[in-house]
């Protein structure tokens, strides 16, 4: 959110919402005058959402997939997804529709799980995912989506080469900080 520094009154496009936590600190940080969009293709993450943010009127919700976004051209100032993408079924369409949907001048971000560069972390996060899906099989009673989680972060693109990507669909300025020793990062780019 600091880095989004989004302006009041600004139109944001939350895809892979959830249940809207980031729509929830978007319209903290723009004093309640911002609108949000949230678009999510899983129907009970949104009725979570729904209730959670239910005296939220400038929040509206949308089951959609990331790839076919139900909005005209050029609406958004901002467009953000937050650990989504690595789920996306084509990243390059989706990519290709928040372009889209973004006003000229508007920016895309993209928070997601990432490459560790460090050697000493890199060895101690190997260790830890190891044990997710078990203390997902103790805590929740399930292992499979611990295992997912896990497989879906190994295979996903380091730093550079999802910003290769956001540049490959025509974003600009694109650049991306590192959060935790590169556990996480952000992506941003422009349209110009
Ligand atoms: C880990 S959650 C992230 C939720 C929220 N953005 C957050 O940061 O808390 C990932 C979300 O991606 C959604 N998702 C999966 N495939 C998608 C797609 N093709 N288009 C849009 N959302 C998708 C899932 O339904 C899920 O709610």
């Amino acid at each position: 959110m600091d880095w989004m520094a989004p302006k009041k009154s600004d139109h944001l496009i939350d895809v892979a919402s959830g249940s809207g936590d980031i729509a929830k600190y978007f319209l903290k940080n723009t004093d309640y005058t911002g609108k949000v969009k949230c678009v999510e293709p899983n129907k009970y993450m949104l009725e979570v959402g729904k209730k959670k943010l239910k005296n939220s009127s400038n929040v509206k919700w949308y089951c959609s997939p990331a790839e076919k976004l139900p909005f005209s051209d050029e609406i958004f100032d901002i467009y953000v997804v937050s650990f989504g993408i690595r789920n996306f079924s084509d990243i390059n369409q989706a990519l290709k529709e928040a372009k889209r949907v973004l006003k000229i001048g508007g920016r895309f971000l993209c928070l997601e799980f990432s490459k560790v560069d460090n050697e000493i972390l890199a060895k101690f996060y190997q260790g830890y995912s190891k044990i997710i899906p078990y203390l997902g099989k103790y805590i929740v009673g399930k292992s499979e989506p611990y295992e997912y989680l896990v497989n879906s972060i190994n295979s996903f693109y380091n730093q550079q080469e999802l910003m290769d990507i956001i540049k490959s669909i025509g974003f600009e300025k694109t650049e991306y900080r590192d959060l935790s020793g590169g556990i996480a990062s952000i992506h941003s780019g422009w349209k110009i």
